[in-house]
């Protein structure tokens, strides 16, 4: 077969995270504008798009794909995707298919999703309580997320919960959050807050920046906690809960930068490639895509985009609101 994605510093890209959507239902304060101008759909990759660049992926050695948004879930033609996307699996192209979703529609979609061949998915939430949660997505309900996820649970799915730690928003119920999902038998990862989108007053990601090392420290002094060799490939940092046998994990690009183990790049719903989240470098795949109704373009597009994968980020929040931040949101790669 084609030569694999290998980049400018040895590293194998083997990972495709796709965002479908630039919509969502929610305004996450530290993921999306309150503004936020949705495109016109006449801009957004078609499905068979959609398929035709995932597959030009499959056949260059991506084993993983995650769908993202935006929020996925509000594409309205997503099951008919996830299903295409499932001959990969059975043909063993793909290893995993999963996304990344904030749960408001998972009552309507986990058992289709499953049913395509999800084995997994991530839900964001960032706390357990109704105001605060409505406070943070700017106007999400908070049991409609819960019955989702209840959903997901009901149709055989794993789920991995990914709570952004904040300071002075949810920093006294992290506790609670990790006794919660060990209770309902959910994985759970905090991720500490990047600086991404405005930083202005309205949100605050500099002051609600809280250094994970502090919550480890602090989770230790009520269970014991073990570390586990990183076996997932993913960014997180494990450790068990000995009293337990939770697993949690962490996402720290701040305090202890993953970088030299990337293994990933993202698509925007549009077909622009971004090779590192936290840089601003990025391709256009729907030009090539367009071009010829084969997929020598694309591929030869792909393999530019990923000969130029910077790196690493470099988000810092020592320098204030003026410096090591990007002007998108997290929301245009989806994270
Ligand atoms: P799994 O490990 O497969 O469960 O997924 P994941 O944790 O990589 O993906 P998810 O979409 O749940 O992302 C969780 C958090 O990790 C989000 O805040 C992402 O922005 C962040 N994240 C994912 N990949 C990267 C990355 O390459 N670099 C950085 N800095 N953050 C990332
Ligand atoms: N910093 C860290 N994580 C973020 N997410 C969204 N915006 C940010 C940010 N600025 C998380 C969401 C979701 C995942 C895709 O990214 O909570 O779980
Ligand atoms: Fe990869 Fe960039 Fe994320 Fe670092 S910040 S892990 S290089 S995508």
């Amino acid at each position: 077969g084609p030569a694999p994605l290998i980049d400018p510093f040895a590293r194998a890209i083997t990972y495709l995270r796709l965002s479908v959507t630039d919509r969502c239902d929610f305004r996450c304060v530290y993921c999306m504008s309150e503004q936020m101008q949705f495109l016109p759909k006449k801009e957004l990759l078609t499905l068979e798009e959609l398929d035709r660049l995932c597959t030009a992926f499959v056949r260059l050695g991506v084993r993983k794909l995650r769908v993202t948004g935006g929020e996925p879930l509000v594409r309205r033609d997503i099951v008919r995707f996830f299903e295409g996307m499932s001959r990969h699996l059975e043909d063993g192209g793909l290893d995993e298919l999963t996304l990344t979703t904030n749960g408001s529609q998972l009552a309507r979609f986990a058992a289709p999703l499953a049913a395509a061949g999800v084995r997994r998915v991530n839900v964001s939430l960032d706390t357990l309580d109704e105001a605060r949660f409505a406070r943070v997505t700017r106007w999400g309900r908070l049991p409609q997320v819960l019955r989702g996820i209840e959903s997901a649970r009901a149709a055989g799915l794993r789920v991995k919960i990914n709570t952004v730690a904040l300071k002075g928003f949810n920093e006294d119920e992290l506790e609670r959050l990790v006794e919660w999902c060990g209770a309902e038998g959910h994985d759970l990862t905090f991720i500490e807050v990047m600086p991404m989108g405005d930083l202005g007053p309205e949100a605050d990601r500099v002051g609600q920046y809280w250094a994970l090392s502090d919550l480890r420290r602090r989770l230790s002094e009520t269970w014991t906690l073990t570390d586990l060799p990183d076996r997932t490939g993913g960014p997180a940092r494990y450790v068990r809960l000995e009293e337990t046998g939770q697993r949690i994990g962490f996402i720290t690009p701040l305090t202890h930068n993953f970088c030299e183990s990337c293994n990933r790049v993202r698509v925007t719903c549009t077909g622009e490639i971004y090779t590192c989240l936290g840089q601003e470098g990025r391709m256009d795949l729907r030009a090539p895509l367009r071009a010829s109704r084969t997929d020598g373009p694309l591929e030869a597009a792909i393999r530019r985009a990923i000969g130029e994968k910077p790196k690493g980020h470099d988000f810092d929040y020592s320098r204030g609101t003026e410096g090591g931040k990007m002007r998108r949101h997290m929301s245009h790669t989806g994270g």
